[in-house]
């Protein structure tokens, strides 16, 4: 099936950003520019770039700073493109740019990532799924409505579980990089200032000494409350810490609930035996062939 293009051209960045991170002949711009996967890297950048300039120039026309004092809710959108410094300046166009094509890339491919290991997790693990779809359907056959409600996604603590051990198990952002503004000591090793640190979020969710020697397997009792206390609050961390963390997590939570829950409320899940699945690292973790499951009507 094809894919939507805005997709195809970030999947590819993440190729050719991974492809050029492992060929140190190709860090050099100049020479890199001229490559064949320069240039298709340029094009694809132009592309997503113009997807978030056209979001952003249909809002810009539809809106007049009075409408928006007159709403009652300010959208992300609406406050970048009416914010002002102390001396009134507006952000410049290329920095909104940024800001929206960090939403549109991290909004979009991490959940991704992060709903379709979990799903297949559960599909390895029928025991484990249906006590989600259990839980679900009890969940929802005591809502007014027979739908799933939004206050009702804090009462799915066996899918909650489940979720939290698949984001431990497979790690939708298995990698994060800083650089140090001023010379730090970790256990003894000094790292000066302006170095770049690799941050192995996915080491840190498979470190034996934590999770055991089983870490290799999906076991969501490791996320019961009793459990959770027993361990240091930065063993699990998939949105990253500290103050640059990811200010999505509660609205990427929600919606891995929301779209798990519903498939699991209509389907079961099973794997198909004949297709090998391989995990593979372009910024976010994806399977390198894809994952194939059954869906089975309930
Ligand atoms: C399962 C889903 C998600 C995971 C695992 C995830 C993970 C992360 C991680 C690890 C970071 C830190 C990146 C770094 O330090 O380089 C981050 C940052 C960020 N995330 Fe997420 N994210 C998810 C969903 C989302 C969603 C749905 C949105 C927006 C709707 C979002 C918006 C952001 C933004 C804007 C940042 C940058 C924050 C900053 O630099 O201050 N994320 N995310």
């Amino acid at each position: 099936k094809e894919r939507n293009p805005y997709i195809q051209a970030v999947y590819d960045l993440t190729l050719e950003w991974t492809r050029r991170n492992g060929s140190p002949w190709l860090y050099s711009d100049f020479i890199y520019n001229l490559t064949k996967g320069g240039k298709k890297f340029k094009e694809n950048c132009d592309f997503v770039h113009k997807v978030a300039d056209d979001v952003i120039e249909k809002r810009r026309q539809a809106l007049k700073d009075d409408e928006v004092s007159s709403k009652k809710y300010l959208d992300f959108l609406d406050i970048l493109l009416t914010a002002r410094d102390e001396d009134g300046n507006r952000m410049s166009k290329e920095d909104i740019r940024n800001k929206v094509d960090t939403f549109m890339f991290e909004g979009h491919d991490t959940t991704a990532s992060a709903i379709s290991w979990i799903l297949y997790s559960l599909a390895e693990h029928p025991d484990h799924q249906k006590q989600c779809q259990e839980e679900i359907d009890r969940v929802v056959s005591e809502t007014k409505s027979g739908e799933l409600e939004w206050k009702d996604l804090e009462r799915l603590e066996y899918l909650t579980r489940c979720i939290k051990e698949g984001m431990r198990l497979h790690t939708p952002v298995p990698l994060i990089i800083r650089n140090n503004q001023s010379t730090i000591t970790v256990d003894n090793e000094v790292v000066p200032a302006g170095s770049t640190i690799l941050i192995n979020i996915y080491s840190l969710h498979h470190n034996a000494e934590i999770w055991g020697e089983d870490h290799m397997k999906f076991k969501p009792e490791r996320f019961t409350k009793e459990n959770m206390e027993k361990r240091d609050s930065f063993a699990f961390c998939p949105f990253s810490a500290g103050p640059r963390n990811c200010i999505g997590q509660n609205f990427a939570m929600s919606e891995e609930k929301i779209v798990l829950a519903t498939l699991l409320q209509r389907f079961t899940f099973t794997v198909d035996e004949k297709h090998i699945v391989e995990k593979q690292v372009l910024v976010v973790m994806r399977a390198k062939n894809g994952i194939k499951l059954f869906a089975i009507p309930r």
